[in-house]
């Protein structure tokens, strides 16, 4: 369902918010919905800072199955609209929850994460942070070299987001005279609410999904249906009115 004739100009200040259904036609699974990792696995055995202390090797399990799992996939139509999205406007910033990387395999460069990335492990003890894209790891759980445990640098159930990311976001979401919302049940706080800011300070709110969220009540323009089908369909549009 398209409500609108409109698209943006090169003056537009264009925030992009994902979550988890951008990555869903590429394989990647969601998190809420039919096949979603939540109707699977309890999220309070797997994905608080609780669960790491008690057993971190079944934890480290789980992100080592979901880091081959990513591994397999390819970025797709989605990811890859939104990354031409942004050589094509000049005030542009991707912000998602995602913590595949597909975004970035997909040549998306301005990118807030959100909820840090499966592709990054922390020390516990120094906080150090490095990439680390092993598949599979040579040890469960991993170990830094200092000889504490290594955790997934994610953001779990209970935890803040990284304040920088946060706040780029927040300030980002103040800004932009467009939010395009792809692929988030939006339900889960505080990226929820950035929509909402953007709305609040005069933005133009447009929502990709294939099924309704609470955000259709911010939305100005609603495009029903996948990302990868929707958002090069959106692009065509937008692109005529840039100008090629
Ligand atoms: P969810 O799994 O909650 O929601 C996925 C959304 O994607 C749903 O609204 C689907 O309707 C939609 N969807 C499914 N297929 C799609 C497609 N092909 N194209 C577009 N949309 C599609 O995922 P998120 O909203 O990302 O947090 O979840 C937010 C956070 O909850 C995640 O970052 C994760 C999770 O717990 C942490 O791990 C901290």
């Amino acid at each position: 369902m398209v409500e609108a004739d409109w698209a943006p100009s090169k003056e537009d200040i264009v925030v992009v918010l994902t979550g988890a259904g951008v990555s869903a036609e590429s394989g990647v699974p969601t998190f809420r919905g039919e096949g979603g990792l939540w109707r699977q696995f309890r999220a309070e055995d797997l994905a608080t800072p609780q669960a790491f202390a008690r057993d971190p090797t079944l934890v480290w399990e789980w992100y080592a199955w979901r880091r081959g799992l990513i591994a397999e996939c390819e970025p797709n139509a989605g990811h890859r609209v939104l990354a031409e999205m942004e050589s094509a406007f000049p005030r542009f910033l991707l912000v998602t929850q995602n913590v595949d990387g597909l975004h970035q395999r997909a040549g998306s460069r301005r990118v807030v994460e959100l909820h840090g990335s499966i592709w990054r492990v922390r020390c516990v003890r120094e906080g150090t942070v490095s990439e680390d894209s092993r598949v599979p790891l040579s040890e469960i759980p991993p170990r830094c070299e200092c000889g504490a445990l290594l955790r997934p640098d994610v953001v779990w159930f209970g935890e803040m987001l990284p304040e920088a990311a946060l706040q780029r976001a927040s300030e980002a979401a103040a800004a932009c005279t467009v939010m395009l919302v792809v692929g988030t049940s939006a339900v889960v706080q505080p990226a929820a609410s950035l929509p909402w800011m953007a709305k609040s300070h005069g933005a133009r709110v447009i929502v990709v999904n294939p099924e309704a969220t609470p955000l259709l009540d911010a939305a100005d323009e609603v495009w029903l249906g996948p990302a990868g089908e929707v958002l090069p369909s959106l692009w065509q549009r937008w692109e005529e009115n840039l100008g090629g």
